[in-house]
């Protein structure tokens, strides 16, 4: 098969993280026979200093004509210290999800048995938690009016906005994914405050009649934070407006052991992005220390979703799951002064991959 990827490392440790993942790729595509071929575009800070613009047009351009696009991270402390500025990184990949209409981010919240002790819950909680977290991710307060500030300065506005339109699709696609899963899905909504929740909650109730073989359970926001860490086996699919999908899957994915091992995928209307739920870690940056396996998990969700292609995907997880085993991990899951570099994780995994 031929495989075209834009490849978007972004800021921080992106480079350096996708740089490993695109190892796991070709690897497998040397192994299964896949043409690849790839092109790198700029997006985020780096983006803003070479062309003004945190998402240029050649790159969405190439995000386009790609069949596929891999994604570092974005974010610079340089903006990060600064409110005041008005082109930001994060404009980069927000425009990117409007304009690639990628309204559906899928987090799998899954653990792994060599990384069950690095968790901060008891491993008895943890131990076989398996979840998909979909979070909207093209409205909500990310997209709502523009917001602003009053003219004397004092008062900032963000607006939360909602089409019926927007929960129809995504609530469907939730219960689509339960079921082939475990036939449950959770509805997190904060109704008993907001109107755009109870806007969620209506539409949400009409579909569930669709689906009388699924098992619907509607669940406040707080109480859904609470639960993540009490009884995080009692989820299956997960469905949840974008703010809230954006806390929740950061609060799930250190339930597993570490935020380096959640990688995602943003599915919508154009090109799908994958791409790790973290950020860019910009004190790690360039150290060649940082945590590669979400990017490179993100890259098998890239063979699963957008070419379909099961046993790469596969394969790609096994390696990941066999570095663990091997305790051929990076210094934030690896034993104390057992530490292996990103570059050496990298190179393992996808040497682990031709070999088989
Ligand atoms: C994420 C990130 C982004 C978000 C930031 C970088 C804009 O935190 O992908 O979860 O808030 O969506
Ligand atoms: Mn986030």
């Amino acid at each position: 098969m031929k495989l075209n990827i834009a490849v978007l490392p972004g800021d921080g440790i992106g480079p350096e993280i996708v740089e490993q993942a695109m190892k796991a790729v070709k690897a497998v595509c040397g192994k299964f026979g896949h043409e690849l071929s790839y092109e790198q575009a700029l997006v985020g800070a780096i983006a803003i200093d070479e062309t003004g613009n945190p998402y240029p047009d050649a790159t969405h351009e190439l995000c386009m004509k790609s069949d596929a696009v891999l994604f570092g991270a974005i974010g610079s402390p340089k903006y990060d210290n600064d409110p005041s500025a008005k082109i930001r990184p994060e404009q980069g990949l927000l425009g990117m999800r409007k304009k690639l209409g990628l309204y559906a981010n899928i987090r799998p919240v899954t653990t792994f048995p060599s990384l069950i002790h690095k968790s901060p819950l008891r491993s008895d909680l943890v131990e076989g938690a398996d979840f998909m977290c979909i979070r909207e991710l093209t409205g909500g307060m990310y997209f709502g009016r523009p917001p602003g500030r009053s003219e004397d300065r004092n008062t900032a506005y963000d607006t939360c906005i909602y089409t019926r339109e927007e929960v129809e699709r995504i609530v469907r696609l939730a219960y689509q994914y339960a079921e082939k899963r475990r036939k449950k899905v959770a509805i997190v909504d904060k109704a008993n405050v907001l109107a755009t929740s109870r806007l969620w909650r209506e539409v949400s109730q009409e579909i569930e009649k669709e689906y009388p073989q699924i098992e619907t359970e509607y669940m406040f926001v707080d109480n859904a934070a609470m639960r993540i860490i009490q009884w995080p086996k009692s989820f299956d699919v997960m469905v949840t407006e974008n703010m809230f999908g954006d806390i929740l899957t950061d609060e799930a994915s250190v339930i597993t052991g570490s935020l380096g091992v959640l990688p995602s995928a943003s599915i919508g209307i154009h090109t799908s992005v994958f791409e790790p739920i973290h950020g860019s870690y910009p004190q790690a940056a360039g150290k060649n220390i940082a945590n590669p396996l979400a990017t490179i998990l993100s890259a098998a969700l890239m063979f699963e979703y957008a070419f379909n292609l099961m046993e790469e995907g596969k394969l790609i997880r096994d390696a990941v799951t066999a570095s663990m085993d091997a305790e051929v991990v990076t210094e934030d899951i690896a034993e104390q002064g057992k530490a292996y570099s990103t570059s050496e994780v990298g190179d393992w995994i996808a040497e682990f991959i031709s070999k088989q």
